[in-house]
């Protein structure tokens, strides 16, 4: 658990049943937004994957990071617009940092939109660093946007 903001965020791992709920606020969050059968295909073939929460309320926010041969990287990280600000994506990276950790991985990954100051600020707090670019990466509404490929050194 971690508190932030006087809010107590409780992050656990993410199981079918949360599905639906996941679905919806990914839906509401981005306009190209994973379809139901990714999610649950996420969990069969094992990827890590959690979801935080304010005590028993309903889930707030999700991460799933895939984790193998020394390698993590972050796939996606959402909290839904009414609970955003309170720290629940701080909770939540901080629980895909922890497994890395205790995997070994060497280094953990991700894209992020250039134009995404938000998730961007989130990760440079984290220690993050810019290690270049993918271009074309993501659709958006008039073609496709360039991605930021960003790193962070595990265990140190
Ligand atoms: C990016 C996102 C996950 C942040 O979630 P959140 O729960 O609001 O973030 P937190 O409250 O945990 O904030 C943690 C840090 O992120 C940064 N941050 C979060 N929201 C921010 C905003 N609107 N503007 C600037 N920085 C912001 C800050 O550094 C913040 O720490 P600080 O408040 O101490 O400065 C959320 O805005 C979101 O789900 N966006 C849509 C999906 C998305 O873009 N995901 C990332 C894909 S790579």
């Amino acid at each position: 658990m971690s508190a932030r903001a006087d809010v107590l965020w409780r992050v656990r791992r993410m199981r079918p049943r949360d599905v639906p709920a996941v679905v919806a606020i990914e839906h509401s969050a981005y306009d190209f937004p994973w379809s139901e059968r990714i999610f649950r295909d996420c969990l069969r073939v094992g990827y890590r994957a959690w979801v935080v929460q304010h005590a028993r309320a309903a889930i707030a926010g999700y991460a799933l990071a895939s984790i193998a041969v020394g390698e993590a990287h972050l796939l996606n990280l959402c909290v839904a617009e009414h609970a955003r600000g309170q720290g629940a994506a701080a909770c939540l990276l901080e629980a895909v940092i922890a497994q890395a950790e205790r995997e070994s991985a060497a280094e953990l990954l991700l894209e992020v939109r250039p134009s995404n100051r938000a998730a961007r600020r989130l990760y440079v707090r984290y220690g993050f660093e810019t290690r270049g670019r993918r271009p074309n990466y993501y659709p958006c509404r008039d073609g496709r946007e360039d991605a930021l490929l960003l790193s962070k050194v595990i265990g140190h």
